[in-house]
């Protein structure tokens, strides 16, 4: 590869104090107080985010990887400078972490670009993280790789596995059903998530870190490695190492995220059966570049792409046993005929090399079926339009139960997450098995968009032993959770989208064949009820990033980025 950029080392981007000779002995000073040496700053910097907090559990052992990261930045000859950057934790943040996954990648791009490094590795992995860290990285220019943090290893409860979070949402069905006893959802509850790492299902962090080797942002082979395992501090020294050769090389990610990345990234999604949340996260990161993801196109490739991956939520198996059945590299091998082989990756290598390089690899076809033998002949996730969804909604065809797939229902309508808190279990609902759950007021300028699209089902229809109901909202879900469980649905209730003027004992149509989701109601009756409408918020809006985030956060189909943060192209 050409080069065609040279280091600049400690001194690029100099503090402004008016002279710039003083700007850069002052700033070689400060460097040496923490012990650096002349030698060691004429290095080309590599900067590595330090993304682990007390808050978040899947990131304690980033500290060890990034040690691992400086080891081979060092050999290679660069100068490792880590720096702290937001910590997102899933679980740990209120109202959802969505809404600061913007914040991060506003961190990330700001202080990449203020702090002098001539290329920066990105360690992350949970939900937010992977997207903020790209998304940031991205705007900022300068070379970047991502070095994924890996899934945490499965545990065992009564000799069967137990792997966050789809096991916690298996048992806590069983719990609101009565099937499990206290003693048990709490023991459950302490064995769900015991090593570090990100959730080891083909939840959203594991799907970002898929479709993140598919987009060729991470070293080949590493997206599966698990958290724990000593091939993922061998991945992180690799591509410590690696950001330095890629400065030399001026392999920016503008070489890398380009409309045909992001076109393999989207076909590996739906081939692994990947997390709704994955598509709101691509769309905001090929949206930096400038790089439009149109729901046409991805319900065009989901007709082309077989599901290959037997993973929970959809399958058996959890993200260990894709590293050791092949990993990301065997769907891409199974998927080479419909991928752009001529992609670059981080590695400095197009795709096609790496597949050829790989070819005849061994792969575990219990959990990486071949194209022959696939999962599902078509992908897992579609698009739907229609009068409920004028910009689009999602539907996970893979994690849904098909006898719901073309269905008409009555609507049972909670018009906030508190109403359905409220009101969800009482014994008094309205609520039938073969009605249509709609949540209102769930969307991004709502509350964040919360990952609360997976209405529970009524406690009084769960004892009855319902399993599944065709659920519908401008919420998202976990890529951990299972159902016929329509998402998204743009634009949201908050803004006065016609999700907003559903009402009890409405009808609904669903029809995943044609990609429609109807409200069978009149066109003058809605027009009467929108007269009545108004927006809501549930947000603290007035102030800080609240307001920041109000006003700028764009809708599900542009990615929930915001609208200033987005590259025209
Ligand atoms: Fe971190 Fe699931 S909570 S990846």
């Amino acid at each position: 590869m050409a080069k065609t950029r040279k280091a600049k080392g400690i001194t690029q981007g100099l503090t402004n104090y008016g002279d710039n000779a003083f700007s850069a002995y002052m700033r070689r000073s400060f460097a040496r107080s923490m012990g650096y040496s002349t030698e060691m700053l004429k290095k080309p910097v590599v900067g590595i985010t330090a993304t682990a907090s007390n808050f978040n559990n899947c990131h304690r052992n980033v500290p060890e990887q990034i040690e691992a990261v400086k080891r081979g930045v060092l050999a290679a000859g660069g100068l490792p400078m880590d720096f702290p950057t937001v910590s997102l934790g899933e679980v740990f943040l209120t109202p959802t972490s969505l809404m600061f996954r913007n914040l991060m990648s506003m961190d990330v791009e700001e202080m990449i670009r203020a702090q002098p490094m001539d290329a920066v590795v990105l360690v992350g992995g949970c939900d937010k993280t992977v997207p903020a860290l790209l998304m940031g990285a991205l705007s900022a220019g300068r070379p970047a790789i991502q070095q994924i943090v890996g899934p945490m290893m499965t545990n065992r409860f009564r000799g069967e596995r137990l792997g966050a979070c789809t096991d916690c949402r298996r048992f806590w069905a069983q719990f609101r059903a009565g099937k499990v006893t206290q003693a048990e959802i709490e023991a459950v509850e302490g064995g769900l998530a015991t090593t570090a790492g990100t959730c080891p299902v083909m939840g959203t962090a594991s799907t970002m870190a898929s479709i993140t080797e598919a987009l060729g942002m991470c070293l080949p082979g590493t997206a599966a490695i698990p958290a724990v395992h000593g091939d993922r501090l061998r991945a992180a020294e690799a591509s410590g190492a690696r950001a330095v050769a890629m400065i030399e090389e001026g392999l920016t990610p503008d070489k890398i995220v380009t409309p045909k990345s992001v076109e393999n990234a989207l076909r590996v999604l739906l081939a692994i059966g990947g997390s709704t949340n994955a598509i709101v996260h691509l769309t905001a990161i090929a949206g930096r570049m400038g790089i439009p993801i149109s729901l046409d196109r991805l319900n065009a490739i989901s007709d082309e792409t077989p599901v290959l991956i037997d993973l929970k939520p959809t399958g058996d198996h959890y993200m260990e046993d894709l590293f050791f059945g092949g990993g990301v590299g065997a769907v891409l091998r199974e998927l080479k005929p419909l991928l752009h082989l001529d992609c670059l990756t981080v590695a400095g290598e197009t795709l096609g090399e790496r597949l050829a390089r790989e070819d005849g690899a061994w792969a575990d076809p219990t959990v990486v079926r071949p194209v022959s033998n696939p999962m599902r002949e078509n992908g897992g996730l579609v698009a739907l339009f229609g009068n409920l969804a004028p910009n689009g909604a999602i539907l996970k065809r893979s994690a849904a139960d098909p006898s719901l797939f073309e269905s008409e229902g009555r609507a049972v309508v909670f018009s906030s997450l508190e109403d359905m808190a409220a009101r969800g279990d009482s014994d008094d609902l309205d609520v039938k098995p073969g009605d249509f759950l709609v949540l209102q007021n769930a969307g991004p300028k709502a509350i964040g968009m919360p990952e609360a699209g997976y209405l529970p089902i009524p406690a009084k229809l769960a004892r009855q032993g319902v399993k599944d109901m065709v659920r519908i909202s401008d919420a998202r879900m976990s890529g951990t959770a299972f159902g016929t469980i329509v998402l998204h649905i743009s634009p949201e209730a908050a803004v006065g989208g016609p999700l907003a003027l559903v009402r009890n004992g409405d009808r609904i149509r669903l029809s995943v064949a044609q990609r429609r989701i109807e409200l069978m109601v009149d066109d003058a009756e809605l027009a009467r009820r929108k007269s009545a409408w108004k927006p809501f918020t549930a947000l603290d809006n007035k102030r800080g990033y609240g307001k920041l985030y109000f006003d700028h956060v764009l809708q599900a189909e542009d990615g929930c980025d915001f609208d200033f943060l987005r590259a025209t192209r």
